[in-house]
C-alpha cells in the first residue's frame, strides 16, 4: 500500500489548466514581489503537495511551534520552518488581507500568496533551534541571517511550476510517484535522500535495505546546495550510469527532489522522511550525518532525533551505520558486521576525493564504481 500523505491527504493548491488564463489575467493586476529559487521551490512543494498538509507559507503560531517543539500549531509533526522572507521595507507595502504576485527573477508569475500574517521572528533562536549553531559560517544560518527581518504568512496558489529542464524526464509530483507505485506493484517503498553521488557506502545501504522492500525510490535533491557540493546536471548523470550498470532495472526508480539543501541534519532528516511519505514511500533511509555538513552533528544526531518520533512519523525510519568496504572482509560492512580494525576500512574525505577527481584521477573502485568516477571526472573538469 501507497503511504498516506502527512496530515492524512496529499495537499493540491495548484491551479488547473481551465482556472489558470483568468487567475493570471487577475494576478497580473496585483501588488508582486519578486521572489529567489529557493522560495521558488518551497512553493512548488506546498503547491504539489510535497509538503502536506502545508498549505502556503508558515503562520507566527505555527513557525514559532515548529522551531521550539518540531510541531506544527495543531500538533502535527514538522520539523523546519517554511517562510516567506521579506526587508521591513517589502513588508510595509503589502497589506492583510490583499493577494500578492509571486514572481520570479525571470519575470514569471508563479503563483500567489493571501497574506494572513506578517510577524518579526528571532533569527538566533531559529538558527539555534533548527541548525544546532549559531554560527554564521553554517550555510543554513548564513542564509537565515542575511534574509529580511519580516515573514509573510498565508496559503499560496501555484500557476506555474519551476522549469526542470534538463531534468525534467525524472520529474514527478507526488500524486504520480503514488500511481507509479501503485501500477507497479510495490507495496513497500524505500525513499532515500541524497546531495552527493552515489557511492559504495550508498549503495550498499540502499541494496540492503532492498532485500526487504519491494522498490527503491532514489530521490536526489537538485535545488539549492551550496557551491562546492558537485552540481546537479553532473549527479543526474552518474545515477544514469550506476543503475543502468548496477541495479535491478524494476526495483528502482529515479526522481528529482525539486527542494533546496538546508544542512539541518536531524532537524532535515525529519523533513526529508515527511516528504518521502507524501511522495508515498513507506520506508526511509537514514544513515550517517544525514544532511550534515562539516563538524555541526553528531554522527548520528538524526537517527537519534528521527527515533524519538516512532509510528507517530507515518514512516518506517531504517537507519545504518556509517557503511565501508573493509580489505579483509573483502566487502562492503559497517561495524555491526565487520570485527576488523579501521586500517583495514577504505576511508576518503570529501574534500580528498573532490582532489582526486579534479586531477582526472579516479577514487578505489571500493568507494566509487568506475563508470561513476568517469562521469564525475568528466564533469568536474568540464566545469573548470
Ligand atoms: S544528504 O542529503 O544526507 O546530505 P548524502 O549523500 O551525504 O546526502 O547522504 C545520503 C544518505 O546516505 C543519508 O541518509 C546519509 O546518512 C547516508 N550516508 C552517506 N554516507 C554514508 C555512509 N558512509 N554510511 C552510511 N550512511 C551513509
Amino acid at each position: 500500500m501507497v503511504n498516506q500523505a502527512h496530515g492524512g491527504s496529499l495537499i493540491c493548491r495548484e491551479l488547473k489548466e481551465t482556472e489558470k488564463e483568468e487567475a493570471v489575467r487577475n494576478a497580473e493586476k496585483l501588488s508582486a514581489l519578486m521572489v529567489n529559487s529557493w522560495v521558488l521551490s518551497d512553493m512548488e512543494l506546498i503547491g504539489t503537495g510535497g509538503f502536506s498538509p502545508l498549505t502556503g507559507f508558515m503562520g507566527q503560531a505555527d513557525y514559532e511551534n515548529v522551531v521550539e517543539h518540531t510541531r506544527l500549531a495543531n500538533d502535527t509533526i514538522w520539523s523546519i520552518p517554511i517562510t516567506l522572507p521579506v526587508t521591513e521595507e517589502q513588508a510595509q507595502d503589502f497589506h492583510i488581507g490583499e493577494q500578492i504576485a509571486l514572481k520570479g527573477k525571470d519575470g514569471i508569475l508563479y503563483g500567489t500568496i493571501t497574506l494572513e500574517e506578517k510577524y518579526t521572528y528571532d533569527k538566533k533562536k531559529e538558527a539555534f533551534h533548527i541548525y544546532g549553531t549559531t554560527d554564521a559560517a553554517h550555510p543554513g544560518v548564513k542564509k537565515v541571517y542575511e534574509q529580511g527581518n519580516i515573514y509573510l504568512g498565508g496559503p499560496i496558489t501555484l500557476f506555474q511550476r519551476p522549469n526542470h529542464s534538463p531534468f525534467t524526464a525524472y520529474y514527478m509530483d507526488p500524486a504520480e510517484t503514488r500511481q507509479m507505485f501503485a501500477d507497479l506493484g510495490w507495496q513497500t517503498i524505500v525513499g532515500f535522500q541524497t546531495r552527493n553521488p552515489v557511492h559504495r557506502a550508498h549503495e550498499y545501504i540502499q541494496k540492503t535495505a532492498l532485500e526487504t522492500v519491494d522498490g527503491l525510490l532514489l530521490n536526489p535533491l537538485v535545488g539549492d546546495t551550496k557551491s562546492d557540493d558537485i552540481p546537479p546536471d553532473v549527479r543526474m548523470e552518474s545515477y544514469e550510469v550506476i543503475l543502468k550498470n548496477y541495479y535491478v532495472e524494476d526495483r528502482v526508480r529515479l526522481v528529482i527532489y525539486p527542494a533546496a539543501m538546508r544542512y539541518a541534519g536531524p532537524r532535515e532528516a525529519i523533513l526529508h522522511a515527511i516528504v518521502r511519505k507524501n511522495y508515498g514511500c513507506t520506508h526511509f533511509i537514514v544513515g550517517r550525518d544525514h544532511a550534515g555538513v562539516g563538524d555541526y552533528y553528531g554522527t548520528y544526531d538524526a537517527q537519534v532525533l528521527i527515533g524519538q518520533y516512532g509510528e507517530e512519523l507515518g514512516i518506517q525510519i531504517l537507519k545504518f551505520e556509517h557503511a565501508f568496504y573493509c580489505e579483509i572482509c573483502e566487502n562492503m560492512a559497517t561495524g555491526k558486521t565487520c570485527p576488523h580494525g579501521k586500517e583495514n576500512h577504505v576511508h576518503l574525505s570529501g574534500t580528498k576525493v573532490r582532489e582526486m577527481l579534479r586531477n582526472g584521477k579516479r577514487p578505489p573502485k571500493e568507494f566509487s564504481r568506475p563508470e561513476v568516477a568517469d562521469v564525475l571526472i568528466k564533469g568536474m573538469q568540464d566545469k573548470e
